[in-house]
């Protein structure tokens, strides 16, 4: 049999359930990415204005109901299966995979995380930040364990901290540099799969 080393496309499902910002640029930063091919989006918000970016570029997308956390993590994982999804990337998901989803599907999970992990795990982490006077945040892709953001870390970036800045301004310069790490961060790692 052909051997395809350096031939085989990834495929990447992107998971959301707000603003979906980064799904954007990684939509932007892998359209003409021979190797890598976003072609799955999943919303467990009917209302996240992310899916209007996955409709624009014609990505599958479906909206997941999260009524029922089992029932939902079994129709992901069918869909994962059937459209043959080689890595998943969190961006912005608010569900907590379950352990049996993570052991079941077997490929990467990545994340994405609006601070230095291992610091500041969970939500509201800009805040946090300000409120503790740190001099420096930032953001980590991480892949996706059991455990909350603790997964091992791939990559971040440090933002300084300016004089006076409040949460939602550090925000907006921290989610700027997540869309370059993110897609800088899943390029490298797929390139060694
Ligand atoms: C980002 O800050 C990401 O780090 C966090 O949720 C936010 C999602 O933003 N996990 P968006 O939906 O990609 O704009």
């Amino acid at each position: 049999m052909v051997k395809l080393v350096g031939k085989r496309i990834i495929f990447i499902a992107v998971f959301i359930s707000g603003n979906g910002s980064n799904l954007k640029s990684l939509i932007k930063n892998f359209k003409n990415n021979s190797k890598i091919k976003i072609s799955l989006v999943l919303s467990s918000n009917s209302n996240a204005y992310g899916l209007v970016y996955a409709k624009k570029n014609k990505i599958k997308n479906k909206i997941i109901n999260y009524k029922n956390k089992n029932k939902a993590e079994n129709i992901i994982l069918n869909l994962l299966k059937k459209n043959k999804i080689n890595v998943v990337c969190l961006a912005g998901f608010m569900k907590i995979l379950s352990k049996r989803f993570i052991k079941k599907f077997k490929k990467p999970i990545l994340n994405i995380h609006p601070s230095l992990l291992p610091k500041y795990k969970g939500l509201n982490t800009h805040s946090r930040v300000i409120l503790n006077k740190e001099k420096f945040s930032g953001c980590t892709v991480h892949l996706v364990t059991p455990a909350l953001d603790s997964g091992r870390i791939l990559s971040q970036k440090i933002v300084k901290i300016r004089k006076n800045e409040n949460a939602s301004k550090l925000s907006k310069r921290i989610l700027k540099q997540e869309h370059i790490l993110y897609s800088k961060t899943i390029r490298k790692f797929v390139s060694n799969l």
